[in-house]
């Protein structure tokens, strides 16, 4: 199969191509489409063996939920409890990047829950994907368009890399607005599943109170039983060695340059301009501090290293303030948790 790509443009919106992706997901068949997160792979979530396919496609586990996007509140009540207690609240929230884990009525297929009692569901905040819900007149069953393990599409372009053979429409809006996947937030138990593009503190600000955060949101569980099913997989991993990188960054020059131009550096202007001319490239994220960018950057950045050829890569930490505590979550991921918190270790590591 060979999917058809519309170029479509956020501000001026060709309205038939919102057409013909809206009539694909009405007859069963997946659409890649932009939110305002990363790219998803989307299918209708009342139909199972359409939500079957995006398994398949992605090569996903199965008993690993989909999110199911909504494009008003009426949608939401009709697959989930909202607790009336948050009812106001997510309602002055969404659309938003924040996706809440509910008690799912009976009404969806139970390959898009994997058989739990509760549904994820978000109302994206980005005009393509809600015109493409409120057209297909159904919810929208999508996890992040990419194979997995691999890091989520932040442009159609990457989007069209993973899927062109595998789904049959791609809706390419260009660059994805925030590049982190959204927030994760079980409301029955008010804990931060997956940190996000919506912070702590924003959920604190709009709720009244502060989520509890979980050791296990930052990777794989010990020996626990993963309270999110996509905790315990593999993620964000690009083929090439990530290591992340927390010490001095003065000391790092000096560990590296007997690596010279066999590694690659993906991080903040500051500490790339210490490594320059002994890299064989340095992929610049954003200034340190400005960690929207470093969010928006970080997709793209682990998709190209792959394309570099490079023995191994190296990043840094950043504080783990607002987008922060996305940004390490999924750097600490996309190295397999090879990180190092002193120059030495890393020099004992890379031998
Ligand atoms: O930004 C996003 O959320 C993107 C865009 C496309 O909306 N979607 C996305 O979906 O990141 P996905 O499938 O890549 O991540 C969904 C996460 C997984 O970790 C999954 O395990 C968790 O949400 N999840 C889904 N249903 C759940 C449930 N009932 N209980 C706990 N965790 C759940
Ligand atoms: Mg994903």
């Amino acid at each position: 199969m060979k999917a058809k790509i519309l170029k479509i443009n956020r501000s001026k919106p060709d309205l038939s191509k919102i057409h013909t992706a809206a009539n694909a997901i009405r007859k069963g068949n997946l659409v890649v489409f932009p939110t305002e997160t990363v790219y998803g792979i989307g299918a209708d979530a009342t139909n199972a063996s359409a939500c079957r396919r995006i398994f398949k496609a992605k090569n996903r586990p199965s008993d690993n939920p989909l999110i199911v996007h909504v494009s008003d509140i009426k949608m939401a009540v009709e697959i989930a409890i909202i607790p009336k207690k948050y009812y106001k609240t997510i309602d002055g929230i969404w659309p938003a990047p924040i996706t809440f884990i509910m008690k799912a009525k009976k009404t969806l297929p139970s390959v898009v829950t994997s058989g739990l009692s509760t549904v994820a569901v978000r109302m994206p905040a980005d005009s393509i994907a809600i015109s493409l819900i409120r057209e297909s007149g159904a919810p929208i069953a999508a996890p992040s368009a990419n194979i997995s393990k691999k890091p989520s599409s932040t442009s159609g372009k990457h989007a069209i890399d993973y899927f062109k053979k595998s789904v049959d429409v791609i809706l390419d809006a260009g660059p994805s607005k925030f590049g982190i996947e959204s927030t994760v937030l079980d409301l029955l138990t008010f804990t931060l599943l997956r940190p996000g593009a919506f912070t702590t503190d924003e959920i604190t600000k709009a709720f009244g109170r502060r989520p509890k955060l979980l050791k296990e949101t930052e990777g794989v569980s010990s020996n626990k039983k993963p309270i999110s099913p996509g905790m315990k997989y593999k993620h964000y991993s690009p083929d090439t060695r990530v290591l992340l990188f927390e010490g001095d960054t003065k000391k790092l020059r000096s560990i590296l340059i007997k690596y010279k131009k066999r590694f690659v550096f993906i991080g903040s202007k500051e500490t790339a301009s210490k490594l320059s001319g002994i890299s064989k490239k340095n992929i610049i994220l954003g200034r340190k501090s400005d960690r929207k960018s470093i969010a928006r950057n970080l997709f793209r950045s682990l998709i190209e290293l792959d394309s570099l050829g490079a023995e191994f890569c190296i990043t840094e930490s950043f504080s783990e303030k607002d987008y922060g505590l996305a940004i390490m979550n999924r750097l600490k991921k996309a190295s397999g948790h090879k990180y190092f918190r002193t120059a030495g270790e890393l020099e004992n590591y890379l031998g």
